[in-house]
């Protein structure tokens, strides 16, 4: 069943569980390290063909039930005017991080179309590649995880910097808030329009903040995005990681799909949740390095925890580079042979 993946996300029934990894293409597998030897992570994001191989390469290696674009959650910063690299061992620097109110009127709102065309384009080509055969994944990075980027400069372990710029600066932080919102909503619009048949919201570090300061500060920004996406009438997923104690506001905030991590059972989730949403998740990435049967007991124990419609198997954040594809591939098939039929 081609849209099993699709189907799961509507809550309709399944022959078995559909898969696919959050980072599923990457530097893990030797094919993504030799595209890489001779071009950069942004030179695949801005080359279609490029993306277009990349992206297909674990569908090649494994039974994932569908594809994600190759791109980052970043892109949109440099049309923007927030120009960054990826620099090695280090993530992504932010040539001049925003730290005032005058440098967030500065940024610009724009096209899709104009200011990420290779990335259309690439959903184009894989569309074409795809039809009938895996459904193709759109994404963007939610606001609050974008300004994260924007206002640290790159990587952050307390995120101290961002947090004091929304405790400090209200408004100006709002302001920031309302113009990434805007920009990811038109670029979610735009994929769709290209052809993603689905696209997931990361707000990856969004569960640094108390359930009060994301009702206040992040939900109206998401929920602005998510309401207007909505109308396109693909499946959304709404994706955060430490969120345990944020899922019933992300849900309020948007998306068909809520993204959970294994820091929450399933089974606790949907009893939160309830029907009205599916859900995605939540073996924890180190698993894929544990002994064979200990990852076949938790594979096991995700699937007897998800509800019975409405379930996408997935990790609870990205694979780490370091990961055996052999676990990898174990995961996707058993995912299928014991929830088959
Ligand atoms: O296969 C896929 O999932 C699609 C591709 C994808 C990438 N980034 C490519 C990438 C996706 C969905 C992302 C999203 C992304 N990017 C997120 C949200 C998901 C998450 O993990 O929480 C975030 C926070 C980013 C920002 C980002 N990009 C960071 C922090 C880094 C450096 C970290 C690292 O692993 O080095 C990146 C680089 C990046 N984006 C890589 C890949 C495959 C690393 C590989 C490389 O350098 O070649």
């Amino acid at each position: 069943m081609w849209d099993r993946f699709l189907r799961a996300c509507r809550r309709e029934p399944v022959d078995a569980t559909p898969v696919w990894f959050m980072r599923q293409a990457g530097r893990y597998m030797a094919e993504y390290r030799k595209v890489r030897e001779t071009h950069t992570l942004l030179d695949i994001c801005r080359t279609p063909e490029l993306a277009l191989e990349v992206t297909l390469q674990p569908l090649r290696a494994f039974e994932v039930d569908a594809a994600i674009l190759f791109a980052d959650i970043l892109l949109p910063l440099e049309p923007m005017g927030a120009p960054f690299e990826f620099a090695a061992g280090e993530g992504p620097v932010i040539h001049e991080p925003i730290r005032d109110r005058a440098a967030i009127d500065r940024l610009r709102l724009f096209e899709a179309e104009e200011g990420l065309p290779h990335v259309l384009q690439a959903i184009r080509l894989l569309r074409r590649e795809l039809d009938g055969k895996t459904p193709l994944i759109g994404f963007a990075g939610a606001p609050f995880t974008l300004a994260s980027y924007l206002i640290e400069g790159g990587k952050s372990s307390h995120f101290v910097r961002v947090k004091r710029f929304m405790y400090d600066e209200p408004e100006a932080f709002s302001a920031l808030m309302h113009k990434l919102a805007e920009v990811v909503r038109r670029y979610l619009h735009a994929q769709i329009a290209a052809g993603a048949q689905a696209v997931q919201l990361f707000d990856s570090w969004v569960g640094c903040l108390s359930p009060r300061d994301y009702r206040e500060y992040v939900l109206p920004h998401v929920r602005h995005i998510l309401s207007s996406v909505a109308t396109a009438g693909v499946p959304v997923i709404h994706f955060g990681t430490d969120t345990g104690t944020l899922l019933e506001l992300q849900r309020e905030a948007g998306g068909s799909v809520i993204g959970v991590d294994w820091r929450t059972p399933l089974e606790q989730a949907h009893a939160r949740l309830g029907d009205g949403v599916a859900l995605q998740g939540n073996l924890d990435p180190l698993l894929l390095f544990a002994p064979r049967a200990l990852l076949q007991r938790r594979i096991d124990e995700v699937l007897a925890g998800a509800p019975r419609q409405g379930h996408i198997f997935n990790l609870g954040h990205g694979i780490l580079p370091e990961t055996n594809r052999d676990a990898v591939k174990f995961t996707a098939e058993h995912v299928h042979r014991v929830t088959a039929g």
